[in-house]
């Protein structure tokens, strides 16, 4: 919204201790416009106060493309909206993508295994704390498609889904670590095919196909006994009319984790852009899912997944 040369911004990213590039205003006696703080000040305490009473901010038009980049990059979300600076979830997202980039790069390592661990706990407890979590995690979740941010990706929305179908924490555990882990095999497959844009062959297929097994192979030799974990890694490619693979299993075949891997999964795959692809609003890829693939997917599960995000 623009009022004549000022342009109105997102009070939530004003935080004590931060300096922006940029001038902040606000409208005294709703006529006349002062302006509130310098650009490069750091708000302090007392400065807090008055934002406080400031109803709304804005910045001068010849700033607005110094607020722009600010946001762009620390907190635009999925849905092109601001992320809140209150929330603590950006910062939950950087460590996990981290936490992952160094366990794809390093899979056997137990301490980057043991990291990963931690996010999980995380961010179960941000779902079960707060029930505007995962709304916020859903807005970091990045558009960009890289296997960790993905991993990351599909282990928020499994959570939110699984939350959604109560779930109890010890099963959101097991499950966000399933997610979490659930294309670890991929880091045993040749890159080439990996970020292969075209189709594959059927040789190439043949190997990314082993990626779950994979994944189960790695997670045994890093410890991990639980079934249900190994069982959603190893199952998140099966499909409901025995399409899938590796085992072809048929509908309740397909263990509970692995039904909500495999939806999340594709979900992700949709709405995320790639460099030979727009990405697709959460509408369109539901909607998608539900009329294209409703042969492969559990569809009490998928018209969950709706409910939730009406
Ligand atoms: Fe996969
Ligand atoms: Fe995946």
């Amino acid at each position: 919204m623009e009022n004549g040369n000022y342009i109105l911004i997102d009070k939530s990213i004003i935080a004590e201790g931060c300096a922006y590039d940029f001038s902040i205003y606000y409208f005294h006696n709703k006529s006349k416009i002062k302006k509130l703080q310098n650009k490069g000040v750091v708000i302090d305490s007392d400065d807090l106060l008055y934002f406080e009473q400031a109803n709304k901010l804005y910045v001068h038009a010849h700033e607005h493309s110094s607020y722009k980049k600010f946001m762009q990059e620390n907190f635009v979300g999925k849905s092109g909206n601001p992320v809140s600076f209150a929330s603590k979830f950006n910062s939950i997202y950087k460590n996990a993508s981290k936490a992952l980039n160094d366990l794809f790069d390093n899979p056997e390592k137990l301490s980057n295994y043991k990291e990963s661990k931690k996010i999980v706990n995380e961010l179960v407890e941000s779902v079960l704390d707060d029930d505007f979590a995962i709304k916020s995690l859903m807005e970091i979740a990045t558009h960009d498609y890289y296997t960790h941010t993905h991993s990351i990706n599909v282990s928020i929305y499994a959570l939110s889904l699984g939350n959604f179908l109560s779930l109890s924490t010890k099963e959101l555990e097991e499950l966000g670590e399933a997610a979490l882990l659930h294309d670890l095999g991929k880091s045993k497959i040749d890159s080439n095919i990996i970020n292969k844009k075209g189709s594959l062959t059927i040789q190439e297929f043949k190997i990314m196909k082993k990626h779950p097994s994979f994944g189960v192979s790695i997670g045994l030799k890093l410890g991990i006994k639980n079934k249900n974990i190994l069982e959603g890694i190893k199952y998140h490619h099966e499909k409901m009319d025995g399409s899938g693979y590796p085992n072809g299993l048929y509908n309740d075949e397909i263990p509970l984790y692995a039904k909500i891997i495999c939806i999340c999964d594709i979900f992700d795959a949709l709405t995320s852009q790639r460099s030979y692809k727009q990405a697709m609003t959460s509408y369109e890829a539901l909607k998608l899912m539900k009329v294209e693939m409703n042969r492969h997917i559990d569809l009490k599960l998928l018209n969950k997944m709706i409910l939730m995000f009406k």
